[in-house]
C-alpha cells in the first residue's frame, strides 16, 4: 500500500512546487507518523522543522543522530527548538560497545589521521545509528541543497533510498539558495544555532567543523583537511 503511495508521489514533478507544498503531499500520502525529519539542527533543518510542524496534522517526528561531539551551540538550538514547538526531538546516540573499542584502537582523534578512520568515525558514529532511526519510516526528509557542494550538484527532490530498504528519501530544498533558507527562518521567527553568524554555515562535530573565511565555499569548514570529493559523511551516498 506505502508501495503504490510512494510511486504515486515520486511520478510527479516536483522540480517547482514550493517546500511547504512538498512536504504536506508527502505526509498527506504516507502519514505523520512515517515520515522522518532528520536534522543536525543547521539552518535548512530548523526551517524544514518549521515548514513541518505548519504541515503535519499531528506531531511530527524529527531526529538527530547524536555522534556525541556536537558543540554546545547545537545542544542549545536543539532545546529551544523542543520547547519552542513542544516536539520530543527523538535523539539517537552510537553503539557504546563499537565507539569503545574504536577509541581504544585508534585515539579520540583518530579521524585526523586519514580518510579512513574519519569514514569509520562517521560510520559509527553517525551512518549506524541512522539505520536504526529509519527502521521505522516510510520516508525521510532531509536538508540537503545542490548549492551546497560539489557532491550535491544532482540532488533530486524526491528518491528511493536503496540504502536504507527502498524508503522514500525527500530533499525539499534541493534547489533552494542560501538567502532563501535565511529568508524563511527570519519570516518566521524559527530558532537557529549561534554558530551561523560566527561564520559557521554548516556545522557538523565539533573537532570536525570550522568557521570559514569570506568567500570560501559553504562546506569549507568541514573536514577542511579533506579533498571536496571525498566530503560526505557516509548518511547521503550518491
Ligand atoms: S553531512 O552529511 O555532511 O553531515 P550536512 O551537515 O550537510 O551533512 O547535512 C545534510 C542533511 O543531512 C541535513 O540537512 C540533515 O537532514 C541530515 N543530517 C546531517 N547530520 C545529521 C544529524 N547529526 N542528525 C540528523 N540528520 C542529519
Ligand atoms: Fe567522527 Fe568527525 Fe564524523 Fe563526527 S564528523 S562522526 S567526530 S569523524
Amino acid at each position: 500500500m506505502q508501495d503504490t503511495k510512494i510511486t504515486t508521489l515520486l511520478s510527479q514533478d516536483w522540480e517547482t512546487a514550493a517546500p511547504q507544498e512538498i512536504i504536506t503531499a508527502t505526509v498527506k500520502a504516507l502519514g505523520t507518523a512515517r515520515v522522518l525529519l532528520a536534522s543536525s539542527f543547521g539552518a535548512e533543518d530548523v526551517a524544514l522543522i518549521h515548514m513541518l510542524v505548519t504541515a503535519a496534522p499531528e506531531k511530527p517526528r524529527v531526529f538527530c543522530l547524536d555522534p556525541g561531539r556536537l558543540r554546545q551551540e547545537t545542544y542549545d538550538v536543539i532545546d529551544r527548538i523542543r520547547s519552542k514547538y513542544d516536539l520530543p526531538i527523538e535523539i539517537y546516540f552510537p553503539d557504546t560497545a563499537d565507539v569503545e573499542a574504536m577509541v581504544r584502537e585508534r585515539g579520540m582523534n583518530l579521524f585526523y589521521d586519514s580518510i579512513e578512520n574519519r569514514k569509520r568515525c562517521c560510520g559509527i558514529r553517525k551512518v549506524d545509528p541512522l539505520k536504526r532511526a529509519l527502521s521505522s519510516a516510510d520516508a525521510w526528509i532531509t536538508g540537503l541543497r545542490r548549492e551546497q557542494s560539489v557532491t550535491r550538484t544532482q540532488v533530486p527532490v524526491m528518491e528511493i533510498d536503496t540504502d536504507h530498504g527502498g524508503i522514500l528519501k525527500v530533499n525539499p530544498l534541493a534547489s533552494w539558495r542560501d538567502a532563501q533558507v535565511w529568508e524563511y527562518i527570519h519570516t518566521h521567527s524559527v530558532p537557529y544555532n549561534a554558530l551561523h553568524p560566527m561564520g559557521y554555515p554548516s556545522i557538523g562535530c565539533a573537532p570536525c567543523t570550522r568557521a570559514i573565511a569570506p568567500g570560501e565555499d559553504p562546506r569549507a569548514g568541514r573536514w577542511w583537511w579533506e579533498n571536496p570529493d571525498t566530503k560526505e559523511c557516509g548518511l547521503h551516498k550518491r
